[in-house]
Protein backbone atom coordinates (compact mmCIF):
# COMPACT_ATOMS: atom_id res chain seq x y z
CA UNK A 1 0.00 0.00 0.00
CA UNK A 2 1.40 3.41 -0.99
CA UNK A 3 2.20 5.45 2.24
CA UNK A 4 3.50 8.78 1.33
CA UNK A 5 4.12 11.95 3.90
CA UNK A 6 1.59 14.62 3.57
CA UNK A 7 2.29 17.27 5.74
CA UNK A 8 5.16 15.51 7.59
CA UNK A 9 2.69 12.98 8.70
CA UNK A 10 2.14 9.58 7.12
CA UNK A 11 -0.57 9.67 4.29
CA UNK A 12 -2.93 6.75 3.70
CA UNK A 13 -3.48 6.65 0.08
CA UNK A 14 -7.33 7.39 -0.31
CA UNK A 15 -7.22 6.51 -4.22
CA UNK A 16 -10.72 5.84 -5.35
CA UNK A 17 -11.57 9.34 -2.93
CA UNK A 18 -8.52 11.27 -5.08
CA UNK A 19 -10.10 10.11 -8.31
CA UNK A 20 -13.22 10.59 -7.39
CA UNK A 21 -12.26 14.53 -6.45
CA UNK A 22 -9.96 15.25 -9.58
CA UNK A 23 -12.60 13.84 -12.15
CA UNK A 24 -15.36 15.70 -10.61
CA UNK A 25 -13.40 19.26 -10.42
CA UNK A 26 -12.26 18.44 -13.76
CA UNK A 27 -16.17 18.44 -14.83
CA UNK A 28 -18.21 21.43 -15.77
CA UNK A 29 -19.48 22.49 -12.66
CA UNK A 30 -23.32 21.52 -12.51
CA UNK A 31 -24.11 20.84 -8.74
CA UNK A 32 -22.80 21.75 -5.38
CA UNK A 33 -20.72 19.15 -3.97
CA UNK A 34 -21.28 17.89 -0.17
CA UNK A 35 -19.05 16.02 1.07
CA UNK A 36 -20.13 14.44 4.12
CA UNK A 37 -19.22 11.65 6.96
CA UNK A 38 -18.41 10.71 10.43
CA UNK A 39 -15.89 12.54 12.11
CA UNK A 40 -12.67 12.12 11.44
CA UNK A 41 -13.30 10.23 8.49
CA UNK A 42 -10.69 12.29 6.66
CA UNK A 43 -12.65 14.47 4.38
CA UNK A 44 -10.23 17.82 4.75
CA UNK A 45 -7.43 16.06 4.27
CA UNK A 46 -8.34 14.00 1.40
CA UNK A 47 -9.77 17.21 -0.15
CA UNK A 48 -6.89 18.99 1.11
CA UNK A 49 -4.77 16.22 -0.40
CA UNK A 50 -6.27 17.05 -3.93
CA UNK A 51 -6.31 20.82 -3.69
CA UNK A 52 -2.11 20.81 -2.94
CA UNK A 53 -1.15 17.86 -5.13
CA UNK A 54 -3.82 18.75 -8.16
CA UNK A 55 -5.47 21.77 -8.18
CA UNK A 56 -2.82 23.98 -7.45
CA UNK A 57 -0.14 22.24 -8.98
CA UNK A 58 -2.08 23.15 -12.18
CA UNK A 59 -2.73 27.04 -11.25
CA UNK A 60 -3.11 27.79 -15.20
CA UNK A 61 -6.18 25.52 -15.24
CA UNK A 62 -7.85 26.39 -11.95
CA UNK A 63 -8.38 28.77 -9.30
CA UNK A 64 -9.15 27.56 -5.81
CA UNK A 65 -10.49 29.18 -2.68
CA UNK A 66 -10.57 27.04 0.66
CA UNK A 67 -12.48 28.27 3.01
CA UNK A 68 -12.47 26.36 6.43
CA UNK A 69 -14.48 28.09 9.19
CA UNK A 70 -13.27 25.82 12.02
CA UNK A 71 -11.64 28.73 13.43
CA UNK A 72 -14.56 31.27 13.07
CA UNK A 73 -17.35 32.48 14.97
CA UNK A 74 -19.85 33.33 12.45
CA UNK A 75 -22.76 35.42 13.88
CA UNK A 76 -23.85 38.45 11.78
CA UNK A 77 -23.41 39.66 8.12
CA UNK A 78 -20.45 41.39 9.35
CA UNK A 79 -18.69 38.66 10.65
CA UNK A 80 -19.71 36.56 7.68
CA UNK A 81 -18.60 39.24 5.61
CA UNK A 82 -14.71 39.24 7.58
CA UNK A 83 -14.82 35.30 7.67
CA UNK A 84 -14.98 34.96 3.36
CA UNK A 85 -13.92 38.47 2.40
CA UNK A 86 -10.91 40.78 2.73
CA UNK A 87 -10.01 44.37 1.65
CA UNK A 88 -7.47 44.53 -0.81
CA UNK A 89 -4.92 46.83 -0.50
CA UNK A 90 -4.35 49.04 -3.21
CA UNK A 91 -0.83 47.97 -3.94
CA UNK A 92 -2.45 44.54 -3.74
CA UNK A 93 -5.33 45.07 -5.77
CA UNK A 94 -2.98 46.19 -8.52
CA UNK A 95 -0.91 42.90 -8.45
CA UNK A 96 -3.77 40.94 -8.84
CA UNK A 97 -4.81 39.96 -5.65
CA UNK A 98 -2.59 37.38 -4.80
CA UNK A 99 -3.58 37.22 -1.47
CA UNK A 100 -3.80 33.39 -0.50
CA UNK A 101 -5.73 31.00 -0.72
CA UNK A 102 -8.18 31.46 2.14
CA UNK A 103 -9.97 34.80 1.75
CA UNK A 104 -11.40 36.75 -1.26
CA UNK A 105 -10.13 40.48 -1.77
CA UNK A 106 -12.53 43.15 -3.07
CA UNK A 107 -10.72 46.51 -4.28
CA UNK A 108 -11.23 49.04 -1.75
CA UNK A 109 -14.33 51.22 -3.42
CA UNK A 110 -16.14 47.91 -3.80
CA UNK A 111 -15.90 46.95 0.04
CA UNK A 112 -17.39 50.06 0.98
CA UNK A 113 -19.98 49.75 -0.71
CA UNK A 114 -20.82 46.05 0.04
CA UNK A 115 -19.78 46.55 4.00
CA UNK A 116 -22.37 49.72 3.48
CA UNK A 117 -24.73 47.14 2.11
CA UNK A 118 -25.07 49.44 -1.17
CA UNK A 119 -24.18 46.84 -3.36
CA UNK A 120 -25.19 42.75 -2.96
CA UNK A 121 -22.20 41.12 -2.24
CA UNK A 122 -23.33 38.23 -3.95
CA UNK A 123 -23.46 40.16 -6.82
CA UNK A 124 -20.13 41.88 -6.33
CA UNK A 125 -18.50 38.38 -5.90
CA UNK A 126 -20.13 36.73 -9.15
CA UNK A 127 -18.70 39.81 -11.40
CA UNK A 128 -15.31 38.95 -9.93
CA UNK A 129 -15.28 35.53 -10.57
CA UNK A 130 -16.15 36.43 -14.31
CA UNK A 131 -13.28 38.14 -14.93
CA UNK A 132 -11.76 35.10 -13.65
CA UNK A 133 -13.32 32.54 -15.57
CA UNK A 134 -12.72 35.17 -18.29
CA UNK A 135 -9.29 34.17 -18.17
CA UNK A 136 -10.25 30.94 -19.11
CA UNK A 137 -10.14 29.43 -15.67
CA UNK A 138 -11.88 26.87 -13.66
CA UNK A 139 -12.49 28.00 -10.74
CA UNK A 140 -13.23 26.01 -7.22
CA UNK A 141 -14.51 26.75 -3.64
CA UNK A 142 -14.30 24.65 -0.88
CA UNK A 143 -15.82 25.73 2.31
CA UNK A 144 -15.04 23.30 5.17
CA UNK A 145 -16.63 23.25 8.96
CA UNK A 146 -20.05 24.24 7.03
CA UNK A 147 -21.91 23.53 10.57
CA UNK A 148 -19.66 26.59 11.76
CA UNK A 149 -22.62 28.81 9.95
CA UNK A 150 -25.61 27.13 12.70
CA UNK A 151 -25.56 30.27 14.83
CA UNK A 152 -26.53 32.73 12.05
CA UNK A 153 -28.91 29.85 11.09
CA UNK A 154 -30.40 28.70 14.33
CA UNK A 155 -29.62 31.03 16.93
CA UNK A 156 -29.68 34.17 15.38
CA UNK A 157 -33.11 36.54 13.66
CA UNK A 158 -35.02 36.29 10.07
CA UNK A 159 -32.12 38.52 8.15
CA UNK A 160 -29.15 36.06 9.32
CA UNK A 161 -31.21 32.79 8.34
CA UNK A 162 -31.81 35.01 5.00
CA UNK A 163 -28.39 35.65 4.51
CA UNK A 164 -27.31 31.95 4.80
CA UNK A 165 -30.03 30.55 2.03
CA UNK A 166 -28.76 33.63 -0.26
CA UNK A 167 -25.50 32.31 0.25
CA UNK A 168 -26.57 28.83 -0.99
CA UNK A 169 -28.88 30.27 -3.71
CA UNK A 170 -25.60 31.69 -4.60
CA UNK A 171 -23.34 28.70 -4.51
CA UNK A 172 -26.43 27.11 -6.72
CA UNK A 173 -25.88 30.28 -8.59
CA UNK A 174 -22.41 29.39 -9.45
CA UNK A 175 -22.74 25.75 -10.24
CA UNK A 176 -25.80 24.80 -12.18
CA UNK A 177 -26.59 28.33 -13.56
CA UNK A 178 -24.05 30.31 -14.87
CA UNK A 179 -21.28 26.98 -14.19
CA UNK A 180 -18.81 29.50 -12.83
CA UNK A 181 -17.20 27.67 -10.30
CA UNK A 182 -17.57 24.33 -8.30
CA UNK A 183 -18.68 24.66 -5.14
CA UNK A 184 -17.54 21.89 -2.53
CA UNK A 185 -19.13 21.88 0.86
CA UNK A 186 -17.33 19.57 4.08
CA UNK A 187 -18.65 18.64 7.41
CA UNK A 188 -20.09 15.73 9.09
CA UNK A 189 -22.80 17.41 10.69
CA UNK A 190 -25.45 16.01 8.66
CA UNK A 191 -28.10 16.80 11.00
CA UNK A 192 -27.28 20.18 9.79
CA UNK A 193 -26.79 20.15 6.49
CA UNK A 194 -30.07 18.09 5.88
CA UNK A 195 -31.95 20.87 7.55
CA UNK A 196 -30.27 23.56 5.49
CA UNK A 197 -30.80 21.37 2.15
CA UNK A 198 -34.10 21.12 2.69
CA UNK A 199 -35.34 24.94 3.86
CA UNK A 200 -33.28 26.03 0.78
CA UNK A 201 -34.91 23.76 -1.36
CA UNK A 202 -31.39 22.22 -2.84
CA UNK A 203 -32.09 18.84 -3.36
CA UNK A 204 -31.81 18.62 -7.31
CA UNK A 205 -28.41 21.14 -7.32
CA UNK A 206 -26.74 19.27 -4.94
CA UNK A 207 -24.82 15.77 -4.68
CA UNK A 208 -23.78 14.31 -1.88
CA UNK A 209 -20.88 11.95 -1.28
CA UNK A 210 -19.68 10.25 1.94
CA UNK A 211 -16.11 9.78 2.71
CA UNK A 212 -16.12 6.56 4.99
CA UNK A 213 -13.73 5.41 7.29
CA UNK A 214 -10.91 2.95 5.88
CA UNK A 215 -12.15 -0.09 4.57
CA UNK A 216 -10.90 -3.45 6.50
CA UNK A 217 -8.70 -3.96 3.60
CA UNK A 218 -6.69 -0.90 3.84
CA UNK A 219 -6.57 -1.25 7.52
CA UNK A 220 -5.02 -5.06 7.00
CA UNK A 221 -2.66 -3.82 4.67
CA UNK A 222 -1.88 -0.33 6.61
CA UNK A 223 -1.65 -2.82 10.14
CA UNK A 224 0.67 -5.20 8.44
CA UNK A 225 2.98 -2.31 7.18
CA UNK A 226 3.63 -1.23 10.89
CA UNK A 227 4.21 -4.90 11.59
CA UNK A 228 1.31 -6.33 13.27
CA UNK A 229 -0.19 -10.14 13.25
CA UNK A 230 -3.66 -11.30 11.55
CA UNK A 231 -4.34 -11.97 15.03
CA UNK A 232 -4.27 -8.51 16.53
CA UNK A 233 -5.33 -6.73 13.13
CA UNK A 234 -8.50 -8.59 13.70
CA UNK A 235 -8.80 -7.28 17.52
CA UNK A 236 -7.80 -3.80 16.34
CA UNK A 237 -10.33 -3.74 13.61
CA UNK A 238 -13.21 -5.20 16.03
CA UNK A 239 -12.34 -2.28 18.27
CA UNK A 240 -11.62 0.77 15.88
CA UNK A 241 -12.47 -0.18 12.70
CA UNK A 242 -11.52 2.22 10.40
CA UNK A 243 -11.27 4.98 11.98
CA UNK A 244 -7.95 6.92 10.76
CA UNK A 245 -6.92 8.70 14.07
CA UNK A 246 -7.61 5.62 16.02
CA UNK A 247 -5.65 3.44 14.13
CA UNK A 248 -2.93 6.03 14.45
CA UNK A 249 -3.05 6.06 18.04
CA UNK A 250 -3.18 2.40 18.14
CA UNK A 251 0.04 2.40 15.85
CA UNK A 252 2.07 4.56 18.11
CA UNK A 253 0.59 2.46 21.58
CA UNK A 254 2.07 -0.78 20.21
CA UNK A 255 5.36 1.41 19.03
CA UNK A 256 5.60 2.58 22.44
CA UNK A 257 5.20 -0.98 23.83
CA UNK A 258 1.74 -0.71 25.61
CA UNK A 259 -0.09 -4.27 25.37
CA UNK A 260 -2.62 -3.95 22.73
CA UNK A 261 -5.65 -5.30 24.32
CA UNK A 262 -5.45 -3.21 27.23
CA UNK A 263 -5.16 0.02 24.94
CA UNK A 264 -8.28 -1.30 23.16
CA UNK A 265 -10.36 -1.53 25.98
CA UNK A 266 -9.40 1.51 27.58
CA UNK A 267 -10.38 3.28 24.19
CA UNK A 268 -13.70 1.50 24.54
CA UNK A 269 -14.03 2.34 28.27
CA UNK A 270 -13.58 6.21 27.43
CA UNK A 271 -16.06 5.84 24.65
CA UNK A 272 -18.00 4.18 27.27
CA UNK A 273 -17.43 6.73 29.83
CA UNK A 274 -18.62 9.90 27.67
CA UNK A 275 -21.65 7.95 26.40
CA UNK A 276 -22.80 7.40 30.15
CA UNK A 277 -21.42 11.05 31.19
CA UNK A 278 -23.98 12.15 28.65
CA UNK A 279 -26.93 10.20 29.84
CA UNK A 280 -26.35 11.55 33.07
CA UNK A 281 -26.12 15.22 32.14
CA UNK A 282 -28.01 15.32 28.47
CA UNK A 283 -31.92 15.73 30.40
CA UNK A 284 -33.25 12.46 29.02
CA UNK A 285 -36.35 10.84 30.21
CA UNK A 286 -36.40 7.08 30.84
CA UNK A 287 -37.86 6.68 27.94
CA UNK A 288 -35.14 8.49 25.91
CA UNK A 289 -32.52 5.97 27.05
CA UNK A 290 -34.37 3.70 26.50
CA UNK A 291 -34.48 4.45 22.68
CA UNK A 292 -30.86 4.81 22.45
CA UNK A 293 -31.12 1.63 24.29
CA UNK A 294 -32.79 0.26 21.33
CA UNK A 295 -30.70 2.35 18.57
CA UNK A 296 -27.76 0.54 20.24
CA UNK A 297 -29.03 -2.94 19.98
CA UNK A 298 -30.03 -2.53 16.76
CA UNK A 299 -26.60 -1.65 15.26
CA UNK A 300 -24.89 -4.02 17.50
CA UNK A 301 -26.81 -6.64 15.82
CA UNK A 302 -27.45 -5.32 11.90
CA UNK A 303 -24.53 -3.17 11.85
CA UNK A 304 -26.56 -0.22 11.68
CA UNK A 305 -29.82 1.07 13.11
CA UNK A 306 -32.30 1.77 9.94
CA UNK A 307 -34.71 5.08 10.40
CA UNK A 308 -38.47 4.12 8.90
CA UNK A 309 -41.03 5.73 9.17
CA UNK A 310 -42.99 3.45 11.69
CA UNK A 311 -39.56 4.24 14.00
CA UNK A 312 -39.97 8.79 13.08
CA UNK A 313 -39.90 8.93 16.84
CA UNK A 314 -36.40 8.35 17.06
CA UNK A 315 -35.45 10.63 14.78
CA UNK A 316 -35.21 13.69 17.65
CA UNK A 317 -33.14 11.15 19.53
CA UNK A 318 -30.68 10.41 16.45
CA UNK A 319 -30.22 13.67 16.57
CA UNK A 320 -29.32 14.68 20.01
CA UNK A 321 -26.76 12.14 19.94
CA UNK A 322 -25.60 12.64 16.53
CA UNK A 323 -24.81 16.37 17.44
CA UNK A 324 -23.08 15.10 20.24
CA UNK A 325 -21.19 12.91 17.59
CA UNK A 326 -21.36 9.80 19.37
CA UNK A 327 -23.75 8.55 16.69
CA UNK A 328 -23.79 9.35 12.83
CA UNK A 329 -26.63 9.67 10.72
CA UNK A 330 -26.47 9.02 7.07
CA UNK A 331 -29.72 11.31 5.04
CA UNK A 332 -29.14 9.47 2.35
CA UNK A 333 -29.15 6.19 3.46
CA UNK A 334 -31.50 6.44 6.73
CA UNK A 335 -29.21 4.69 8.77
CA UNK A 336 -27.30 5.29 11.71
CA UNK A 337 -24.06 4.37 13.13
CA UNK A 338 -21.47 4.69 15.75
CA UNK A 339 -19.91 7.98 14.62
CA UNK A 340 -17.07 5.68 15.12
CA UNK A 341 -16.60 2.07 15.59
CA UNK A 342 -15.11 2.43 19.32
CA UNK A 343 -18.20 3.92 20.28
CA UNK A 344 -20.30 0.99 19.16
CA UNK A 345 -17.73 -1.21 21.55
CA UNK A 346 -19.04 0.93 23.98
CA UNK A 347 -22.57 0.03 22.96
CA UNK A 348 -21.82 -3.44 24.12
CA UNK A 349 -21.22 -2.39 27.42
CA UNK A 350 -24.45 -0.36 27.60
CA UNK A 351 -26.89 -2.82 26.06
CA UNK A 352 -24.94 -5.41 28.90
CA UNK A 353 -26.03 -3.26 31.12
CA UNK A 354 -29.52 -3.11 30.98
N1 LIG B 1 -5.43 9.34 4.41
C1 LIG B 1 -4.95 9.63 5.63
N2 LIG B 1 -3.76 9.13 6.06
C2 LIG B 1 -3.29 9.39 7.29
N3 LIG B 1 -3.90 10.16 8.17
C3 LIG B 1 -5.09 10.71 7.81
C4 LIG B 1 -5.67 10.46 6.53
N4 LIG B 1 -6.87 11.10 6.48
C5 LIG B 1 -7.01 11.70 7.66
N5 LIG B 1 -5.96 11.49 8.46
C6 LIG B 1 -5.78 11.99 9.82
O1 LIG B 1 -6.96 11.70 10.56
C7 LIG B 1 -7.39 12.81 11.32
C8 LIG B 1 -8.80 13.20 10.90
O2 LIG B 1 -8.80 13.58 9.54
P1 LIG B 1 -9.65 14.80 9.00
O3 LIG B 1 -9.53 15.98 9.88
O4 LIG B 1 -9.30 14.97 7.58
O5 LIG B 1 -11.10 14.20 9.11
P2 LIG B 1 -12.49 14.94 8.84
O6 LIG B 1 -13.38 13.92 8.25
O7 LIG B 1 -12.27 16.19 8.08
O8 LIG B 1 -12.91 15.27 10.33
P3 LIG B 1 -14.10 16.25 10.83
O9 LIG B 1 -15.33 15.41 10.80
O10 LIG B 1 -13.69 16.63 12.20
O11 LIG B 1 -14.14 17.41 9.90
C9 LIG B 1 -6.36 13.91 11.06
O12 LIG B 1 -5.44 13.93 12.13
C10 LIG B 1 -5.68 13.49 9.80
O13 LIG B 1 -4.34 13.93 9.75
MG1 LIG C 1 -12.85 18.12 8.54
Amino acid sequence: MKIEIFRRAPFVDREQEIDFLVEWFNRVPQRILWVYGPKSSGKTTVMEYVVENYLLKDKKRFWVKYFNLRETVISSYDSFLDTFFVELEKSESEKGARIGINVFGFKSEVWERIKEKKINLFKAFIEELWKIRGKEKRCVMIIDEIQKLRDLYIKNGNGARELLKEFLNFCVRLTKETHLSHVAILTSNTIFIERIYNDAKLKKTSEFWKVDPLKKERVREWLREEGFGEEEIGLVWEYLGGCIPDLIKVIEARKSGRDLKEHLEREAWLAYTEIVDFMVRGDFTEKDIEMFEKIAEEILQKGYFELTKEKREYLKIIETWAEKEILFYDPLELKVTGNSRVYEKAMERVVGEQ
